[in-house]
Protein backbone atom coordinates (compact mmCIF):
# COMPACT_ATOMS: atom_id res chain seq x y z
CA UNK A 1 0.00 0.00 0.00
CA UNK A 2 0.75 3.74 -0.68
CA UNK A 3 0.44 7.01 1.01
CA UNK A 4 -0.98 9.98 0.74
CA UNK A 5 -0.53 13.24 2.98
CA UNK A 6 -2.57 15.92 1.53
CA UNK A 7 -1.24 19.34 3.06
CA UNK A 8 -2.49 22.17 0.43
CA UNK A 9 -5.42 24.32 0.89
CA UNK A 10 -5.49 28.09 2.47
CA UNK A 11 -6.60 27.44 6.15
CA UNK A 12 -8.30 31.00 6.28
CA UNK A 13 -10.19 29.64 9.42
CA UNK A 14 -6.69 29.65 11.14
CA UNK A 15 -6.49 33.36 9.74
CA UNK A 16 -3.70 35.17 11.36
CA UNK A 17 -1.86 32.22 12.14
CA UNK A 18 -1.62 31.13 8.68
CA UNK A 19 -1.42 34.04 7.11
CA UNK A 20 1.96 33.65 6.42
CA UNK A 21 2.58 30.45 7.28
CA UNK A 22 1.65 26.65 5.94
CA UNK A 23 -1.28 25.30 8.54
CA UNK A 24 0.56 22.26 8.78
CA UNK A 25 3.79 24.00 10.26
CA UNK A 26 1.91 24.88 13.17
CA UNK A 27 2.74 23.18 16.55
CA UNK A 28 0.67 20.52 18.16
CA UNK A 29 2.02 20.12 21.73
CA UNK A 30 5.98 19.23 21.12
CA UNK A 31 5.95 18.49 17.31
CA UNK A 32 4.61 20.37 13.69
CA UNK A 33 1.32 19.23 13.27
CA UNK A 34 2.03 17.51 9.82
CA UNK A 35 4.15 15.33 11.92
CA UNK A 36 0.97 13.27 12.89
CA UNK A 37 -0.48 12.15 9.89
CA UNK A 38 2.98 10.94 8.80
CA UNK A 39 4.14 9.29 11.52
CA UNK A 40 0.31 7.27 11.27
CA UNK A 41 1.06 6.03 7.77
CA UNK A 42 4.89 5.01 8.93
CA UNK A 43 3.13 2.87 12.17
CA UNK A 44 1.03 1.49 8.99
CA UNK A 45 4.11 -0.08 7.50
CA UNK A 46 4.01 2.14 4.46
CA UNK A 47 7.06 3.28 3.20
CA UNK A 48 6.59 5.24 -0.01
CA UNK A 49 4.18 8.28 0.52
CA UNK A 50 3.59 11.46 -1.49
CA UNK A 51 2.91 14.69 0.11
CA UNK A 52 0.78 16.80 -1.58
CA UNK A 53 1.65 20.69 -0.91
CA UNK A 54 -0.09 23.41 -1.22
CA UNK A 55 -0.50 27.71 0.33
CA UNK A 56 1.85 29.18 2.32
CA UNK A 57 5.19 28.41 3.00
CA UNK A 58 5.72 25.08 0.89
CA UNK A 59 9.27 25.21 0.89
CA UNK A 60 9.17 25.59 4.61
CA UNK A 61 7.59 21.47 4.61
CA UNK A 62 9.51 20.23 2.12
CA UNK A 63 12.69 21.33 4.15
CA UNK A 64 10.78 19.71 7.40
CA UNK A 65 9.85 16.62 5.82
CA UNK A 66 13.24 16.25 3.15
CA UNK A 67 13.36 12.91 2.48
CA UNK A 68 11.35 11.28 4.99
CA UNK A 69 14.24 9.12 5.95
CA UNK A 70 14.11 10.12 9.81
CA UNK A 71 10.61 9.00 9.68
CA UNK A 72 11.60 5.58 7.99
CA UNK A 73 9.25 6.85 4.66
CA UNK A 74 10.28 7.55 1.65
CA UNK A 75 8.65 10.92 0.41
CA UNK A 76 8.01 12.60 -3.10
CA UNK A 77 5.83 15.59 -3.67
CA UNK A 78 3.65 17.56 -5.72
CA UNK A 79 2.29 20.85 -5.49
CA UNK A 80 -1.51 21.74 -5.82
CA UNK A 81 -2.13 25.17 -7.58
CA UNK A 82 -5.16 26.77 -5.50
CA UNK A 83 -7.46 25.56 -2.86
CA UNK A 84 -9.51 23.36 -4.98
CA UNK A 85 -10.50 20.66 -2.79
CA UNK A 86 -9.59 16.71 -1.54
CA UNK A 87 -10.39 14.81 -4.42
CA UNK A 88 -9.04 16.82 -6.65
CA UNK A 89 -5.45 16.49 -4.14
CA UNK A 90 -6.05 12.85 -4.70
CA UNK A 91 -6.12 13.21 -8.24
CA UNK A 92 -2.87 14.78 -8.35
CA UNK A 93 -1.40 11.22 -7.14
CA UNK A 94 -2.21 9.16 -9.82
CA UNK A 95 0.93 8.53 -11.57
CA UNK A 96 2.80 7.77 -8.17
CA UNK A 97 0.00 5.01 -7.29
CA UNK A 98 0.19 3.45 -10.23
CA UNK A 99 -1.71 -0.16 -9.59
CA UNK A 100 -1.42 -0.33 -5.87
CA UNK A 101 -4.20 0.36 -3.00
CA UNK A 102 -3.45 3.52 -1.53
CA UNK A 103 -4.22 5.31 2.46
CA UNK A 104 -4.77 8.91 2.06
CA UNK A 105 -4.14 11.16 5.79
CA UNK A 106 -5.06 14.89 5.63
CA UNK A 107 -2.50 16.88 7.19
CA UNK A 108 -4.34 18.46 9.38
CA UNK A 109 -5.94 14.97 11.06
CA UNK A 110 -4.49 13.81 14.50
CA UNK A 111 -5.33 10.30 15.38
CA UNK A 112 -3.98 8.81 18.65
CA UNK A 113 -4.40 5.38 19.68
CA UNK A 114 -4.47 1.90 17.62
CA UNK A 115 -2.24 1.79 14.76
CA UNK A 116 -4.12 1.74 11.39
CA UNK A 117 -2.10 -1.47 9.64
CA UNK A 118 -5.09 -4.11 10.84
CA UNK A 119 -7.75 -1.78 8.96
CA UNK A 120 -5.82 -0.99 6.03
CA UNK A 121 -4.88 -4.78 5.22
CA UNK A 122 -8.63 -5.74 6.37
CA UNK A 123 -9.71 -3.39 3.50
CA UNK A 124 -7.10 -4.06 0.87
CA UNK A 125 -7.94 -7.80 0.98
CA UNK A 126 -11.86 -6.97 0.88
CA UNK A 127 -14.49 -6.23 -1.81
CA UNK A 128 -14.98 -2.68 -1.36
CA UNK A 129 -14.11 -0.28 -3.71
CA UNK A 130 -13.10 2.78 -0.99
CA UNK A 131 -13.18 3.40 2.52
CA UNK A 132 -12.87 5.79 5.44
CA UNK A 133 -12.96 5.92 8.97
CA UNK A 134 -16.28 7.39 11.15
CA UNK A 135 -16.08 8.83 14.06
CA UNK A 136 -18.81 10.29 16.66
CA UNK A 137 -18.38 14.12 17.17
CA UNK A 138 -20.17 16.93 19.03
CA UNK A 139 -20.87 19.50 15.91
CA UNK A 140 -20.79 17.35 13.18
CA UNK A 141 -22.04 20.27 10.78
CA UNK A 142 -18.89 20.98 10.49
CA UNK A 143 -17.76 17.98 8.68
CA UNK A 144 -18.59 15.09 6.08
CA UNK A 145 -21.45 13.14 8.03
CA UNK A 146 -22.94 9.67 7.54
CA UNK A 147 -26.73 9.35 7.03
CA UNK A 148 -27.44 5.41 8.01
CA UNK A 149 -30.40 3.68 6.02
CA UNK A 150 -32.44 0.95 8.34
CA UNK A 151 -29.82 -1.73 8.61
CA UNK A 152 -27.34 0.79 10.42
CA UNK A 153 -25.28 0.69 7.18
CA UNK A 154 -23.86 4.27 5.71
CA UNK A 155 -26.02 5.17 3.22
CA UNK A 156 -24.51 8.75 1.97
CA UNK A 157 -22.61 11.51 3.07
CA UNK A 158 -23.36 15.13 3.36
CA UNK A 159 -20.41 17.50 3.70
CA UNK A 160 -21.39 20.20 5.67
CA UNK A 161 -25.40 20.32 6.09
CA UNK A 162 -26.87 22.35 8.25
CA UNK A 163 -28.97 19.74 9.50
CA UNK A 164 -26.95 16.53 10.05
CA UNK A 165 -28.50 12.97 10.13
CA UNK A 166 -26.20 11.68 12.65
CA UNK A 167 -22.83 12.35 14.77
CA UNK A 168 -20.81 10.31 12.85
CA UNK A 169 -18.53 11.94 10.52
CA UNK A 170 -15.74 10.36 8.11
CA UNK A 171 -12.70 11.80 9.64
CA UNK A 172 -9.58 11.84 7.12
CA UNK A 173 -8.95 9.15 6.61
CA UNK A 174 -9.60 7.41 2.84
CA UNK A 175 -8.68 3.76 1.77
CA UNK A 176 -8.74 4.01 -1.79
CA UNK A 177 -7.97 2.03 -5.00
CA UNK A 178 -6.74 3.35 -8.16
CA UNK A 179 -10.58 3.32 -9.44
CA UNK A 180 -10.54 6.35 -7.72
CA UNK A 181 -9.11 8.31 -10.09
CA UNK A 182 -11.61 7.80 -13.03
CA UNK A 183 -14.01 8.74 -10.35
CA UNK A 184 -12.42 11.63 -9.19
CA UNK A 185 -12.72 12.73 -13.46
CA UNK A 186 -15.82 12.74 -13.16
CA UNK A 187 -16.74 15.07 -10.07
CA UNK A 188 -18.25 18.32 -10.35
CA UNK A 189 -16.76 21.42 -7.83
CA UNK A 190 -19.07 21.64 -5.01
CA UNK A 191 -21.03 25.25 -4.64
CA UNK A 192 -17.45 26.14 -2.67
CA UNK A 193 -15.76 25.37 -6.03
CA UNK A 194 -13.90 22.53 -4.54
CA UNK A 195 -13.74 18.52 -5.73
CA UNK A 196 -15.17 16.91 -2.39
CA UNK A 197 -14.27 13.65 -0.16
CA UNK A 198 -17.82 12.84 0.06
CA UNK A 199 -18.60 13.32 -3.53
CA UNK A 200 -16.22 10.85 -4.04
CA UNK A 201 -17.21 8.50 -1.34
CA UNK A 202 -20.82 8.46 -2.01
CA UNK A 203 -19.91 6.83 -5.67
CA UNK A 204 -19.36 3.73 -3.32
CA UNK A 205 -22.53 3.80 -1.76
CA UNK A 206 -24.56 2.47 -0.80
CA UNK A 207 -22.62 -1.07 -1.18
CA UNK A 208 -19.11 -0.95 -1.54
CA UNK A 209 -17.62 1.42 1.50
CA UNK A 210 -15.61 0.28 4.17
CA UNK A 211 -16.53 2.28 7.03
CA UNK A 212 -15.27 0.92 10.59
CA UNK A 213 -15.57 3.24 13.56
CA UNK A 214 -11.98 4.51 14.33
CA UNK A 215 -11.39 3.16 18.26
CA UNK A 216 -9.14 5.81 18.94
CA UNK A 217 -8.99 9.83 19.85
CA UNK A 218 -9.20 11.67 17.31
CA UNK A 219 -9.78 15.67 15.83
CA UNK A 220 -8.69 17.57 13.44
CA UNK A 221 -6.69 20.75 13.88
CA UNK A 222 -8.14 23.31 11.07
CA UNK A 223 -9.93 26.00 13.30
CA UNK A 224 -8.67 27.13 16.16
CA UNK A 225 -10.84 25.25 18.64
CA UNK A 226 -10.07 22.18 17.23
CA UNK A 227 -5.89 22.94 17.06
CA UNK A 228 -5.88 23.77 20.54
CA UNK A 229 -7.83 20.43 21.41
CA UNK A 230 -5.10 18.81 19.06
CA UNK A 231 -2.55 20.11 21.49
CA UNK A 232 -4.32 18.75 24.72
CA UNK A 233 -5.17 15.30 23.48
CA UNK A 234 -1.34 15.59 22.62
CA UNK A 235 -0.32 16.94 25.64
CA UNK A 236 -2.45 14.21 27.59
CA UNK A 237 -1.10 10.95 25.83
CA UNK A 238 2.44 12.36 26.40
CA UNK A 239 1.50 12.27 29.99
CA UNK A 240 0.11 8.82 29.66
CA UNK A 241 3.37 7.70 27.98
CA UNK A 242 1.22 6.89 24.68
CA UNK A 243 2.92 9.47 22.32
CA UNK A 244 6.33 8.55 20.82
CA UNK A 245 8.93 11.07 20.55
CA UNK A 246 9.72 13.58 17.24
CA UNK A 247 12.35 11.84 15.27
CA UNK A 248 15.38 14.17 15.47
CA UNK A 249 15.93 17.03 12.60
CA UNK A 250 17.26 15.25 9.49
CA UNK A 251 21.18 15.45 8.88
CA UNK A 252 21.61 17.96 5.83
C1 LIG B 1 -12.73 17.67 5.43
C2 LIG B 1 -13.75 16.83 4.67
C3 LIG B 1 -14.83 16.30 5.62
C4 LIG B 1 -14.17 15.56 6.78
C5 LIG B 1 -13.12 16.44 7.46
C6 LIG B 1 -12.32 15.67 8.51
O1 LIG B 1 -13.33 18.86 5.83
O2 LIG B 1 -14.30 17.61 3.62
O3 LIG B 1 -15.70 15.43 4.92
O4 LIG B 1 -15.17 15.14 7.71
O5 LIG B 1 -12.19 16.97 6.52
O6 LIG B 1 -11.34 16.47 9.09
P1 LIG B 1 -12.50 20.24 6.05
O7 LIG B 1 -12.31 20.32 7.53
O8 LIG B 1 -11.22 20.10 5.31
O9 LIG B 1 -13.36 21.31 5.51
Amino acid sequence: MKGLVLAGGTATRLFPLTIVTNKHLLPIYDRPMIYYPIATLAGMGIREVMVIVGGKSVGDVVELLADGEHFGLDLTYRYQRGALGIAHAIGLARDFVGNDAFCCLLGDNILLGPELEPLAKEFEAGPWGAGTLLYEVADPQRFGVAEFGPDGNVVAFEEKPANPKSNLIPIGVYFLRPDAFGVIEGLVPSRRGELEITDLLNHYLPGSLFAPRFDGLWTDAGTVPSLLRAAELAEQESADGNLTPPPPRPVS
